[in-house]
């Protein structure tokens, strides 16, 4: 076909599509889109770096799905089979598994990033509870997925967890009863699982993940205070690129660099099978959670048995789930997030502390004798 051909063709599909679609609105959505230049700038790729991780697990976790078999039976052995017989089924599990610890270490920066800049400050309110709510799908994604191989290690770690949760008073013994298709962690368990892992958990996940990016599109990226402060002060007003297509492409290079760490930690570190599960086998030494569990599983080991005649275990759960609770509130409960206000102050320590606490108690899972 001749160039102009193409080039008639091409303009005739557009008209179409224009018709059908409204593509023009559509780019003139995109092109709207203006980023903020500021000394805190960097920042503003962490959300972008977790949408693109969030994508690269659905296209690694549709093609493991097309080997993996969702019972104690065959589990292990599917995965196995993928890891030495499927052409490059070691590389995508590998990513798979890489890139689910990457995403949880991005979304936690980017939480805390925004955090700290008081970016859910009014009106991104929204924003900040439709993140809070993606944060803990992330880490349901991360909790189910961890049983699927079926091994040794990911059948016990899935045991306590579960009695964890059963643990919270009231609801308690609903919630285990619900995550473990009964009272023990069976087979049962797994199916279920695999059902939260591949249906249930992507399906809210994608309606929440519309939310929090309509929301960014509608409101665009807020300046920190401090800047805005400066400027105000000024009387000028922050610079700002294009999000399309300049900061897209910045964006890009990220993306491309993610790429190429995750490979090389798939081909350098391929991740482990280990040892199929055995039910009836006592529990090995040393079982603990993925490291973004381990400050909860840290926290709960070291409380007294009791505290105040109340049961410790109870206590760490009651304290983790009302944790949770502040976190989705915290911007309507600072909001007035000025330099220098003191609730603001207060709420910045608080951020400090809750991240040195959560540090300090991961590195204690890893270095105290598993018995403590
Ligand atoms: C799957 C998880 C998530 C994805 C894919 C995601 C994606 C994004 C993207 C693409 C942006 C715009 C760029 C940026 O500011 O970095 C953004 C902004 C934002 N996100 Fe998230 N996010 C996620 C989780 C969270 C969590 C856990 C929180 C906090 C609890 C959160 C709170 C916010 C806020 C407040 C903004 C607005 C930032 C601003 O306007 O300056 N997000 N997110």
């Amino acid at each position: 076909m001749s160039g102009g051909r193409i080039r008639h063709a091409a303009a005739r599909l557009r008209s179409w599509l224009e018709e059908r679609v409204g593509l023009t609105d559509l780019l003139e959505l995109v092109r709207k889109k203006e980023v903020p230049v500021h000394r805190h700038g960097l920042w503003y790729y962490l959300g972008g770096m977790t949408l693109f991780l969030v994508g690269l697990q659905f296209l690694t976790g549709t093609l493991l799905l097309l080997y993996y078999r969702p019972s104690a039976n065959e589990a292990f052995e599917s995965v196995q089979f993928l890891m030495t017989k499927v052409p490059f089924g070691w590389l995508v599990r590998s990513i798979h598994s890489w890139s689910a610890n990457l995403l949880v270490f991005v979304l936690f920066l980017h939480m805390f990033s925004v955090f700290f800049l008081k970016a859910y400050r009014r009106p991104r309110e929204l924003t900040w509870v439709s993140g809070t709510l993606l944060l803990g799908l992330i880490l349901a994604f991360g909790f189910s997925g961890y049983l699927l191989p079926w091994n040794t290690l990911a059948f016990f770690a899935t045991q306590v967890g579960t009695q964890v949760a059963g643990s919270v008073p009231v609801v308690g013994g609903f919630v285990l009863r619900l995550l473990r298709g009964g009272d023990q962690v069976t087979g049962g368990t797994l199916t279920r699982f695999f059902a939260f892992h591949v249906a249930v958990l992507p399906a809210i996940t994608m309606m929440v993940l519309a939310l929090h990016l309509y929301l960014i599109q509608r409101l665009g990226m807020s300046v920190p205070p401090s800047v805005e402060v400066e400027h105000e002060r000024k009387g000028t007003r922050p610079r700002t690129i294009p999000f399309f297509p300049n900061f897209l492409l910045r964006d890009l290079i990220g993306w491309a660099l993610a790429v190429g760490v995750l490979a090389a930690l798939a081909a350098l570190f391929p991740w482990e099978l280990g040892v199929k599960a055995d039910p009836f086998a006592p529990a090995p030494a040393g079982i603990r959670p993925e490291w973004y569990f381990g400050w909860m599983f840290q926290t709960l080991k070291l409380l007294p048995a009791h505290v105040l005649g109340i049961e410790g275990e109870v206590l760490g759960v009651i304290g983790i789930n009302l944790a949770g609770l502040l976190l989705l509130l915290v911007p309507f409960l600072n909001r007035s997030p000025r330099p220098g206000n003191r609730i603001s102050r207060a709420f910045t320590l608080l951020g400090i502390l809750a991240l040195a606490y959560m540090t300090v108690m991961t590195v204690l899972m890893y270095v105290l004798p598993s018995g403590r």
